[in-house]
């Protein structure tokens, strides 16, 4: 254990009192000081940046694109052909689902492609102003809708699965004012998947109420109970484009792939949404055409397209994928036997899993979990892991009504694991009844 006086020092020095307040980046903050005063390390299991080297495949293709002379010449706002034809194509292979090479958009990552789906949205339908958030979920979503002027609620799924799950959406969207659904999957931070039976209610309903559904796949493929790594073969990933036309796959670099610092996604759009007309839409801005709208007046405006020299990066990542001769998850099943480790030492600990069931199947080990000790909140939880060494972050920062932390896998070593252990250890015996 860390000396109790400093960390309290520290914290009080920082202003972080009982951390309601804390945001992700005051943690870092608190961490780096901690080590720099006890010259001991600390865990580091808040963040949810990869751990991981990218590909050389990746690295090559951006290089030769900047010797080729990419750099001078501004990329279409729409994406390049090379990459829009290697993301139709990784869809197919990976997710079993059809879509046009013009229905795929690259964005500066997952997040301004998020940012502009709910733009999109926003100028669609006027007469829906909110977004319908599904809960624990990524939090710069939410301030996303923010910034747009976006109203937007959220559905903790904790007690919404299956069938329940399907019956509270449509009582929420009965009430016409929902413009669209967003949900990642596999779940930030909780890991839950949803399965065929809710994402075909989902979609089902997305139909009924004609609204649109943007699947946050950030963490594709990352499901590892089910080999989903062989292009063209079954099973694939689970997705609700089976299940209506009102559909948005927001692929993203930075995880499966590991390339986040290079900000790569592709927004998959279903070609009849691509095409789809929106009378707001053409009388705004002269474009009625939803995936028009998105490529050449939202991409254009936010940024002119996405960096030209890292979209041939995506694109050689994807055809290499496709081809059979890259297997992107072999790289990032790693985060799946940490999360094992961890999650063993902590069950054995008295710490238990939050989120703790996919229908009351086991979760997937993978790249987040979520975990509580009895007898404190979330709050108190993570302040006192500090006292430990172990920096994590709390659930009520993510739209969840459940206590409990987030365990991110991506920064934990190997060399790690007896330390890991022997503080969770401490932890136990100090803390426990
Ligand atoms: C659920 C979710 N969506 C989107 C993102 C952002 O992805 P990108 O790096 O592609 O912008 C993240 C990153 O942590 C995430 O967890």
């Amino acid at each position: 254990m860390f000396d109790k006086e400093v960390v309290t020092r520290i914290i009080d020095q920082m202003g972080l009192g009982d951390f309601s307040q804390a945001t992700i980046r005051d943690i870092q903050a608190l961490s780096r000081q901690l080590e720099e005063k006890t010259g001991e390390p600390v865990i580091h299991l808040e963040m949810g940046v990869p751990g991981l080297q990218p590909s050389q495949i990746a690295l090559q293709a951006e290089q030769e694109a900047l010797a080729n002379g990419c750099a001078t010449i501004y990329p279409p706002n729409g994406g390049i052909p090379r990459i829009k034809q290697a993301a139709a194509k990784f869809v197919k292979a990976f997710i079993d689902v059809d879509v046009a090479p013009d229905s795929c958009i690259p964005t500066t990552g997952s997040m301004q492609g998020t940012f502009a789906a709910f733009t999109a949205w926003h100028h669609a339908m006027p007469e829906k102003d909110t977004v319908l958030l599904i809960q624990p979920g990524f939090p710069v979503q939410t301030t996303q809708c923010d910034v747009i002027g976006l109203k937007h609620i959220g559905l903790d799924i904790y007690d919404y699965r299956g069938p329940k799950l399907i019956d509270k959406l449509d009582e929420i969207l009965a009430a016409g004012n929902i413009c669209g659904i967003v949900y990642s999957n596999p779940n930030n931070p909780s890991w839950v998947c949803f399965n065929e039976q809710e994402l075909e209610g989902i979609g089902r309903l997305a139909t009924k109420h004609d609204i649109i559904v943007l699947e946050d796949l950030a963490y594709f493929a990352m499901d590892f109970r089910r080999d989903l790594s062989h292009p063209y073969q079954a099973p694939f990933q689970a997705t609700v484009a089976r299940y209506t036309d009102n559909y948005m796959l927001a692929v993203s670099g930075s995880k499966a792939f590991s390339y986040a610092g290079q900000r790569i996604g592709v927004m998959c759009i279903s070609d009849k949404l691509y095409h789809r007309v929106y009378p707001n839409m053409q009388l705004k801005f002269g474009v009625g055409e939803f995936g028009n709208f998105f490529s050449n007046r939202l991409m254009y405006t936010f940024s002119s397209g996405t960096t030209h020299s890292v979209q041939h990066a995506m694109a050689a990542l994807m055809e290499a994928a496709v081809e059979g001769s890259y297997n992107f998850l072999d790289d990032v099943k790693e985060y799946g036997r940490r999360a094992k480790f961890m999650k063993d030492v902590l069950l054995s600990n008295g710490f238990y899993l939050v989120y703790d069931n996919d229908m009351g199947a086991p979760l997937a080990d993978g790249f987040y979990f979520t975990v509580q000790y009895p007898g404190m909140n979330d709050l108190q939880l993570t302040r006192l892991l500090m006292y430990y060494g172990i920096a994590v972050y709390p659930l009520d920062t993510m739209g969840s009504e459940q206590q409990g932390v987030r365990i991110c896998t991506s920064f934990f070593s190997r060399q790690q694991e007896p330390l890991f252990k022997q503080r969770i250890e401490q932890f136990h015996k100090d803390n426990g009844q």
